[in-house]
């Protein structure tokens, strides 16, 4: 190792020298330059992960002598002479060895893009305490946000890592992957920071682009002189417009809706919104003062809340959608009027939601570069062919001309299924026909990605005395901001939902999607349903406290049972298990409010305790629409066995359960499998990775795939069905009792694909299109769960501490029960997030300084309890939970609230200024009423 003298900045010559990872590096960047980008642009450690350049997120943690700093916050000159430990360098010691090790162990790396961050500061840790307890690993790694996780399995990695050993795992045998907690295949690269995301590679010699993007909610706006512009900034190559695209200048998930320009066209529609590019050298693109560029604004009146965009003098946002309604929603079932006039017992409700951003830890980012007629863009996607589509249409050429090259993706909870750096990078690459990257900044990703639909839910129920639910009446307007989106999926799918997983045999469910001069809502972990689970479950607390029932059985009452109807009519026949997920909490439920109660009885200061329950289902896939997955393997000639597998690995771990799947399907060890994921040019379309419907509907191709090539194997040799196959390097044996054939694959002819065998699978999943009264069947899977949450609230503060989440979650087979729990982890902490503390306001708190999510510190335990119905059209019985997971947490805490201190809380998040004020509410109007009492008396 140098000297520090040695180690010394070379003031004159501009040379910084200092030590990374125990070698010795002299980098010419300013002194000023982040740590950060040091490390990662000059010396290609991009483990080194930048999630906001301001110190929030923590994904940047690198040692510096050991002590965790954030390296977005450290300028280059202050490492002069010192020591700079980054992920790259941590299997240098044991203690960064044990804890990779633990965290691929635990589950502890979902998408991987914190942890980096969290394996330094967690390293930091143990080389000074080994035995620390569960407090100081959260202190530990408190700084250092994580979006997929929820932390619990982080925690837990970190506590158990110094007991942890290098101990390659064990493949397990042929035909038994199914069901076990196998180290997710692609875990290896995320632990050792070799992971690829969206801005970790760049094409030498790229030009960089960055969006000029409008600062008013809505303005119309001229352009000055851009080629002046261009010509009087050395380094800029052009500047990119609305007249630059050759295409179809519209696009949108869902092509019956597509509405957004790549730039806007003389007024913008919403903050954030694009009305040109930028183009140029790296250095000078990003050093441009956007308030410099030639454009002058006129801003415009703009509809922000739902009430004024509906208005009748309100102007249209698209002038084809009246009243700005970009699209309806509705189920109807039976008589809600007269069910609800006959009802024993109604409650009523209006409930609101907010904004809720994604924050996933990784921003968009990307490359593209032109070849001929053809592009190739490689980015963070969660649909790749969707976003091939799209790119061709606005550059006018043939889908098979975009090839779409999908990185890692570091979270993406539904966001990362709109375009973002695509288009941009397209039109760049194409026009200017040279590679161009383009990386968002935290505040643009922000700004100008999608959101959670805030929802306004007006909704009343009834049943009868004895508890039996008999109508339920519901209304709900979504803000689905300037352009569509997955609008049209939120305002269908929620009224599919809103009954909850139970039997309501007269309801009426009526949705709007309506459009505002806001940033675009989207698709976010649910698609409305958990908003819909907000008020339907608490109005449903309202119901079992007025008829005197508990709340659990309540529920348990009116659960859906597999040969009663759902609100479209739908009988399952099987795999519904939501009862039994109700039962299995139903001890843990009655002890909580044991001790609750106790809790409340002894306490004289500020602090209640509560406890809260609620359901959830949610249907696997498109809603009533076709959602395909085509996987095809190939059989090579050294004996091992390509998978291409399309579906997105967004953290969830598809990668690995479609594996596991395919690999049980066709009776091959799981270590025979060469995975090759995403890319368009190589891979056939698995659809898109959103509605839970991957593990489902891919990993049911995955299946098809699998038996159809141990068939053709077993045609090959005219083996039974009943012969067991091995695989072998550079060969297979089909033995069927005594009888043992071989197949000597390097001397067996290559197919079109270059396999000695390839087979291919697609399946769609069998639904119906929904009536004018939405009956039919919308999907053939439903997931189900209930959460229960034990919270403690301080009455004086308004301050709510969730001590306990209890998840049950019938997920038909539990093909690897890691990465499930992993789900319902992450889930809990997403739902916790919107329950307490997640609003985004459009133009404020563009940040995570300011747009706060939960950190490791409040997270309670989670108790993941896994019930397996099997479906009876699921792979092994699987369905989908990565969406399941956040549904029931909100309602569950929000009920626990409501048990805690007796308030029902309107508008969410709950947030302390809103719990202290409802407190204060209640008991004036307790006061009021003693008051009045006394009068009478
Ligand atoms: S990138 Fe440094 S703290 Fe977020
Ligand atoms: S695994 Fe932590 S952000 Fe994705």
């Amino acid at each position: 190792m140098a000297t520090t003298r040695e180690l010394q900045a070379d003031v004159d010559t501009g040379a910084i020298a200092f030590s990374v990872n125990g070698r010795s590096v002299v980098v010419s960047s300013s002194p000023s330059q982040r740590l950060s980008r040091v490390l990662r642009d000059e010396l290609n450690l991009t483990g080194t992960k930048i999630g906001c350049d301001a110190g929030d997120c923590g994904a940047c943690t690198v040692l510096l002598d050991g002590e965790p700093v954030c390296a977005c916050l450290v300028a280059a000159g202050q490492v002069a002479g010192h020591e700079i430990t980054t992920v790259e360098g941590l299997q240098q010691s044991p203690t960064g060895a044990r804890l990779q090790q633990s965290f691929l162990t635990h589950g502890a790396a979902q998408c991987g893009a914190c942890t980096p961050g969290m394996l330094v500061a967690a390293t930091a840790l143990l080389d000074k305490n080994h035995t620390p307890n569960e407090t100081e690993v959260m202190d530990a790694i408190g700084g250092v946000l994580c979006r997929c996780t929820g932390y619990r399995k982080i925690i837990n990695a970190v506590l158990d890592a110094q007991s942890s050993t290098a101990t390659p795992e064990v493949s397990p045998e042929a035909g038994a992957a199914v069901g076990k907690r196998l180290i997710r295949l692609d875990g290896k690269k995320k632990v050792e920071g070799s992971e690829i995301f969206g801005a970790d590679e760049t094409p030498a010699g790229a030009l960089a682009v960055r969006a000029i993007r409008c600062p008013h909610h809505r303005a119309r706006f001229q352009f000055g002189d851009l080629d002046a512009f261009v010509r009087d900034h050395p380094g800029i190559h052009a500047v990119l417009t609305a007249k630059d695209v050759p295409g179809k200048d519209c696009y949108g998930v869902i092509s019956r809706f597509a509405d957004q320009p790549v730039f806007a066209h003389n007024e913008a529609r919403h903050r954030g919104e694009a009305i040109a590019a930028v183009v140029g050298e790296p250095a000078i693109v990003e050093a441009l003062d956007p308030a410099t560029f030639p454009v002058v604004w006129e801003v415009l009146p703009a509809l922000k809340e739902i009430d004024a965009a509906l208005a009748p003098e309100a102007p249209r946002i698209h002038a084809s959608r009246e009243e700005n309604v970009l699209v309806r929603g509705r189920v109807v079932r039976g008589d809600v009027d007269r069910a609800l006039a006959e009802a024993d017992v109604t409650a009523e409700g209006e409930y609101e939601t907010g904004f809720v951003e994604h924050a996933y830890i990784e921003p968009e980012a990307g490359f593209a570069r032109r070849i001929g007629d053809h592009i190739e863009i490689q980015a963070c996607t969660q649909s790749p062919y969707m976003d091939r589509s799209d790119i061709a249409t606005i550059l006018g050429i043939p889908p098979e001309n975009v090839r779409i090259i999908p990185t890692a993706v570091g979270g993406g909870f539904g966001a990362k299924l709109d375009l973002s750096v695509q288009p941009f990078l397209a039109l760049a690459a194409w026009h200017l026909r040279k590679p161009v990257r383009m990386v968002y900044s935290r505040t643009e990703s922000i700004t100008s990605t999608t959101k959670r639909h805030p929802a306004r839910m007006r909704l009343r129920a009834g049943c009868t005395r004895d508890g039996k639910l008999l109508a339920l009446d519901f209304t709900a307007d979504f803000n689905t901001g300037a352009y569509s989106s997955w609008g049209p999926t939120v305002a269908a799918r929620v009224p599919v939902h809103a009954s909850g997983p139970y039997y309501v045999p007269h309801y009426r469910a009526l949705t709007r999607a309506i459009h505002t001069n806001l940033v675009p809502a989207g698709a976010f972990r649910g698609f409305g349903v958990p908003q819909a689970a907000i008020a339907q479950e608490q109005l449903y607390d309202d119901l079992a406290d007025r008829v005197g029932m508990d709340r659990l059985e309540f529920r348990i009452l009116n659960a859906l049972d597999d040969d009663t109807p759902t609100v479209t009519g739908q009988i399952m026949g099987e795999g519904v298990g939501i009862r039994a997920c109700f039962e299995a909490l139903r001890p843990k439920w009655q002890a909580a409010r044991k001790q609750s109660a106790e809790f409340n009885s002894k306490t004289t200061g500020p602090l209640r305790r509560g406890v809260g329950i609620a359901g959830m289902w949610y249907g696997c896939g498109n809603t009533s629409l076709p959602n395909p997955s085509t996987v095809r393997i190939g059989l090579k000639r050294d004996g091992r066995i390509a998978l291409h597998q399309g579906a997105i690995d967004i953290g969830q771990g598809s990668n690995t359960i479609v594996t596991q799947i395919c690999a049980d399907a066709l009776g091959a060890p799981i270590d025979r499998f060469d995975l090759i994921s995403g890319d368009t040019a190589i891979t056939p379309d698995c659809g898109k990775t959103s509605a839970s419907r991957q593990t489902f509907v891919t990993g049911k191709a995955a299946h098809m795939a699998g038996s159809q090539l141990r068939n053709a194997i077993l045609a090959l040799v005219k083996g039974c069905t009943c012969a067991s196959i091995q695989f072998e390097d550079n060969r297979v044996t089909v033995q069927e009792k005594d009888e043992i054939h071989t197949l000597a694959l390097g001397e067996m002819p290559l197919d079109k694909n270059g396999y000695v065998i390839t087979a291919e699978a697609t399946f769609d999943p069998p639904t119906s299109p929904l009536d004018q009264d939405g009956q039919g069947t919308p999907y053939a899977v439903f997931g189900f769960g209930a959460h229960m949450a034990e919270i403690e609230v301080d009455a004086e503060l308004g301050t709510v501490r969730v001590l306990k989440v209890t998840a049950a979650h019938d997920v038909g087979r539990a093909i690897n029960p890691t990465l499930i729990e992993g789900q319902i982890e992450g889930g809990v902490a997403q739902g916790l997030g919107m329950a307490l503390m997640e609003e985004f306001f459009p133009g404020k708190g563009e940040n995570l300084h300011d747009y706060l999510i939960p950190s490791a510190g409040d997270i309670p335990p989670v108790e993941s309890i896994l019930i397996e119905d099997p479906s009876p059209i699921g792979p092994f019985g699987a369905k989908g939970i990565g969406e399941q997971a956040v549904i029931p947490t909100a309602p569950a805490i929000l009920n626990a609230l409501h048990d805690a201190v007796g308030i029902r809380l309107r508008k969410v998040p709950a947030t302390p200024d809103r719990v202290r004020a409802a407190i204060l509410s209640a008991q004036t109007q307790t006061k009021t009423k003693i008051k009045t009492g006394d009068r009478r008396g």
